[in-house]
């Protein structure tokens, strides 16, 4: 299934459009996965439709309870959370979530989690041909699977085949999300493009924890978390370039955006697109505060379309 973009610009209006894979976008602001729900927690907050795409929960085969409280913690320019991938499971999701969604009529990218190369592909194929999938988001950054207990975020051939199989039942473009928990990114977003993935989003959370002193224990129960927000968002630029500098898939830039500004800086760094997590918490209308500001720089800079940011970083002034 290829899903139609009948949003196109208007006449007068700044040409926002950017692609991933054979989808294209009306602008390339996502919200990234776990930080919207299932969209319509936000529906009386934004304007949803404004968005370039919705990324929702990850979804596994089963449903999973997630981890017990406390399992969000604030920090210093960000949060740690350690919800642990709490969600419906990908029946309920498809008979209980895709129906509301669909009928958004924007772009929806169903993000998916397994423990092994199979569960993945199940959760796909179940997937395949569901009205309204525009997209499959595949979270690497699991703790760990069946295989050698290997995680596959870390691992470059396993984190391939992964993508591979995933490809092999899937008709909508594949988005492998990385994690940033690898000693070289250049070298997971490479194996991932050679496994045959449509698009590269990064970042996923880095791993923290906090410590309550007054109770000298962990903050979390988990004790450690994944930490998002403002705090992350040099270390994802960093990674977008270092990625952008081997691979010629699109990529998808995501830590610690807030603004219209961040996420242009994630373009000229090599983003085609960029997805808003943390930032909803603090303002609901964020993703779409994003989308307004990129409009507007669009016009105030008269360029001829937002696709002109992308890689435009000037590194000649350097030598
Ligand atoms: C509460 C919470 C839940 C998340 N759940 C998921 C998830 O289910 N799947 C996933 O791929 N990423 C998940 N993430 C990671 C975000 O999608 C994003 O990659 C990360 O938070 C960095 O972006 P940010 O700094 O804009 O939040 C979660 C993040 C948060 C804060």
């Amino acid at each position: 299934m290829e899903f139609v973009n009948t949003r196109g610009p208007e006449s007068g209006e700044p040409d926002l459009r950017v692609k991933i894979g054979s989808l294209e976008l009306a602008n390339p602001v996502m919200t990234a996965s776990g930080t919207f729900g299932y969209a319509s927690e936000f529906e009386e907050l934004m304007n949803l439709q404004k968005l370039g795409a919705v990324i929702v929960k990850g979804i596994s085969l089963e449903p999973r309870p997630g981890n017990p409280p406390p399992r969000i913690v604030e920090t210093a320019c960000g949060m740690l959370n350690a919800i642990g991938l709490q969600n419906v499971g990908v029946d309920r999701f498809i008979t209980e979530k895709m129906p509301y969604l669909h009928g958004l009529n924007v772009p929806v990218i169903v993000n998916i989690l397994g423990g092994s190369i199979e569960e993945y592909r199940e959760i796909t194929k179940r997937l395949e041909g569901v009205p309204g999938v525009a997209g499959i988001e595949v979270n690497i950054s699991c703790p760990n699977v069946k295989e050698g207990g290997v995680a596959f975020g870390g691992d470059p051939k396993m984190a391939a085949a992964v993508t591979t199989a995933v490809k092999e039942v899937c008709s909508v473009p594949v988005i492998v999300k990385l994690s940033p928990n690898v000693t070289d990114i250049k070298e997971m977003a490479y194996a991932v493009q050679e496994g045959g993935a449509d698009s590269i989003s990064l970042i996923n959370t880095l791993i923290g924890m906090a410590i309550d002193l007054k109770k000298k224990r962990p903050e979390l129960a988990n004790v450690i978390g994944g930490l998002s927000g403002p705090a992350i968002k040099p270390v994802a630029l960093r990674m977008v370039f270092d990625a952008s500098q081997v691979v010629s898939i699109p990529l998808i830039g995501i830590g610690g955006i807030e603004s219209a500004e961040d996420a242009l800086e994630f373009m000229l760094a090599g983003a085609s697109a960029v997805q808003v997590g943390t930032a909803n918490f603090v303002n609901p209308r964020a993703s779409e505060d994003v989308v307004d500001g990129i409009r507007e720089y669009v016009l105030e800079e008269k360029l001829d379309s937002v696709r002109e940011m992308i890689g435009g970083l000037r590194l000649d002034w350097i030598r």
